[in-house]
């Protein structure tokens, strides 16, 4: 089979693609024939190796950790998913990965795909939408009526994340660049800050919550904009407790796993029309290359998304 390897790590250099032996299954796992996968900016950090501390990868290393494709072998433990179930998955980051013809995944790990859209679109729900889900439900536990501000509300996890948001009754503030203002609107942004014009700090109003998709100064700036009690949650560093606390504010970090459960309660808000995702982009497993570039730039919109065969 194919699949998208780095046997170093390096820049878009290191990604090789590979003729490969179709992985064998544990008796608890399923092999997936992968339709579709997606492009997250871990995928770009793991191949440059800035993870290689946290998670000891073996080389070679087939990269991607969003998949949505045909389940067409079980394990023998394996009781939930049978031959022909399509399914869609953020599987384990410390094993290979997505970005290939067959991947084999944890049975536990995989959720049925959303009825109602394609393989393409499911791909590029799981990591992003586990991220959101984890972040503003389960962190920020936010309620309907509550203000929340997004950043980069245009990206992959904060294009979701406004809709889960909108869908729990909050009033959702974005900030992105001007040429993504429709888009974040149609998501259902109540209020958008373009960065480049205006300093969020000075047009937002008091918000129970932030999203912080960014880091560095933006997160400096975050504890600025929030009400006494709030919280600000990031996906990128742990945020200051000791500033938090003497704000009188609270913070969170997330940094997401595998989850199934949350997946099903994404494909259900899915197929009942209360969450799309947004794809900006879709390339061929072959050009991984300028796929990875587009990420890279910071300037994707929505998902990126890999095409890499017919179920
Ligand atoms: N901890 C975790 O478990 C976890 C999970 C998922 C993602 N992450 C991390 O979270 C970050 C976001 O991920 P993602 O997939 O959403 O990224 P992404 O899709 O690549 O984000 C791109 C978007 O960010 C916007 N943007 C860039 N700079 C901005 C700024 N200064 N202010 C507002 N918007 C800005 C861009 O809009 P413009 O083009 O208009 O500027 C673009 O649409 C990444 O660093 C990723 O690694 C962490």
């Amino acid at each position: 089979m194919l699949a998208v390897r780095i046997h170093q790590y390096g820049n878009r250099d290191a990604l090789s693609l590979d003729d490969i032996p179709i992985p064998d299954i544990a008796p608890d796992e399923v092999l997936v024939k992968v339709v579709a996968a997606s492009v997250n900016p871990v995928d770009w950090k793991v191949r440059e190796g800035y993870l290689a501390q946290m998670i000891p990868h073996p080389l070679p290393l087939t990269l991607g950790w969003d998949v949505s494709g045909v389940v067409v072998a079980v394990g023998g433990e394996v009781s939930n998913w049978r031959e022909g179930d399509a399914v869609f998955a953020r599987p384990d980051l410390a094993r290979n990965g997505t970005y290939a013809e067959f991947v084999a995944i944890r049975a536990s790990e995989c959720a049925r795909k959303p009825a109602t859209i394609s393989h393409v679109e499911a791909a590029a729900l799981p990591l992003a939408g586990i991220t959101a889900w984890e972040s503003m439900v389960d962190t920020a536990a936010v309620q309907a009526g509550q203000r929340v501000l997004v950043h980069a509300g245009s990206g992959g996890v904060g294009s979701l994340a406004i809709q889960l948001l909108k869908d729990l009754g909050a009033t959702v503030i974005a900030t992105t660049s001007e040429r993504n203002r429709a888009l974040v609107e149609s998501l259902g942004a109540d209020q958008v800050v373009d960065y480049r014009t205006a300093r969020f700090t000075d047009v937002v109003e008091p918000v129970d919550a932030v999203f912080d998709t960014l880091g560095g100064q933006v997160q400096e700036d975050s504890w600025q904009v929030l009400k006494p009690g709030g919280i600000q949650v990031s996906i990128i560093s742990p945020p200051d407790a000791d500033q938090a606390a003497a704000r009188g504010v609270r913070q969170g970090f997330v940094f997401i796993g595998p989850n199934a459960p949350v997946l099903t309660r994404l494909a259900a808000m899915v197929d009942s029309g209360r969450l799309r995702p947004v794809i900006g982009a879709e390339f061929a497993l072959r050009d991984i290359a300028a796929a990875h570039a587009l990420s890279e730039s910071g300037r994707a919109v929505g998902k990126i998304v890999l095409y890499v065969g017919t179920p």
